[in-house]
């Protein structure tokens, strides 16, 4: 019978016949998956082992901090962040297709990773690549042998020729309950134990429209009010997620304060789900739907007005973009 510790035990042990005395690196996403992959390899192998943070700059608020703080806090990893942040706001200017979003941010992204383990492999000499693929990403790709999360969730093609790492896949046999109860079991926070699915695109789908540093910051401010109300009232557990969308080109008439304004709509848009194919939109409470309502105009400056997203999945996808 597999509990959670001899699941940690026998991966330990597999993660060390397969690496034995060599390097390894891992990318980071702020996710549960890539963390608790680190995590194992970690336990195994200790500092061989270097983790690679891209921050395209379209995180939400404190999941910069959640990685390099929380997450080796409690890991003693060995981190390497990249702020990636300018180049990828400039990559998107003016940009407002959502696939042409995901190219660019997909392709950035795999430029910043390859020039960090790059640099990393310079130092000596990494062999390994950590991935956090779980049992349902091998079934869906059909095997998955040989395959790159990182470059699977961002479309792109294989690595190239100076950059051939041989794949560790510590997560390959788990599902997603199993993979966070290996969490827990290593001492992650539960901040990042029980995170909410989160697109590897970021913010930069929930913005309709281009992407500024301006815009970011106006959803990140209405995103973080959203999950604090929602994270209070004890309601993480019932919802599946909950993106926040900013109609960064449409515009309303509010009345504020003293006199008329003419701000941005944000849309909550809570769904319940089993696997994010189908969903419902979720049935909030209404005292917790007005103070996330309040807060965010009384807050965010340029927002007037919150509007719920009553539409379920199909037809409604659970993104906006
Ligand atoms: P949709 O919007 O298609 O989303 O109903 C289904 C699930 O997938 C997530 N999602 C993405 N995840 N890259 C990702 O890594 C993406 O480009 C992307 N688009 C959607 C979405 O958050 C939901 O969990």
């Amino acid at each position: 019978r597999w509990t959670t510790s001899s699941i940690v035990d026998d991966q330990v042990q597999r993660i060390q016949a397969q690496i034995g005395e060599g390097h390894a690196i891992c990318g980071l996403s702020g996710g549960v998956d890539s963390a608790v992959a680190a995590a194992l390899v970690q336990r195994a192998i200790g500092d061989r082992l270097t983790c690679v943070f891209v921050d395209h700059g379209l995180l939400r608020t404190g999941e910069r901090v959640q990685v390099e703080r929380d997450f080796v806090a409690a890991t003693g990893v060995n981190l390497v962040t990249v702020d990636a942040t300018e180049r990828f706001l400039s990559a998107l200017d003016g940009v407002t297709d959502p696939e042409q979003k995901r190219k660019i941010i997909g392709r950035e992204f795999i430029r910043v990773f390859e020039q960090a383990a790059r640099e990393i492999k310079a130092q000596g000499d990494v062999e390994f690549l950590v991935q956090g693929t779980l049992y349902p990403d091998v079934v869906e790709s059909g095997g998955g042998a040989g395959t790159s999360n990182i470059k699977s969730h961002h479309n792109v093609g294989g690595l190239p020729e100076d950059l051939r790492f041989t794949l560790v896949e510590p997560l390959r046999l788990l599902f997603k309950d199993e993979v966070r109860r290996v969490g827990l079991e290593l001492g992650l926070p539960e901040t990042i134990v029980h995170r909410q699915p989160f697109p590897g695109p970021g913010l930069a789908i929930r913005i309709i429209g281009a992407v500024t540093s301006g815009r970011l910051e106006i959803l990140r401010a209405a995103d973080a009010i959203a999950r604090e109300e929602l994270t209070a009232a004890g309601l993480d557990s019932d919802i599946w997620q909950c993106p926040v969308v900013l109609l960064a080109d449409v515009r309303s008439v509010g009345v504020q304060g003293d006199g008329r304004t003419y701000g941005h709509p944000i849309v909550l848009r809570p769904v319940s789900s089993e696997d994010a194919m189908t969903a419902d939109w979720a049935r909030l409470p209404y005292d917790v739907l007005e103070r996330i309502s309040t807060r965010i105009t009384n807050e965010v400056a340029d927002v007037n007005r919150v509007v719920l997203d009553v539409t379920s999945k199909p037809p409604g996808t659970i993104e906006w973009e």
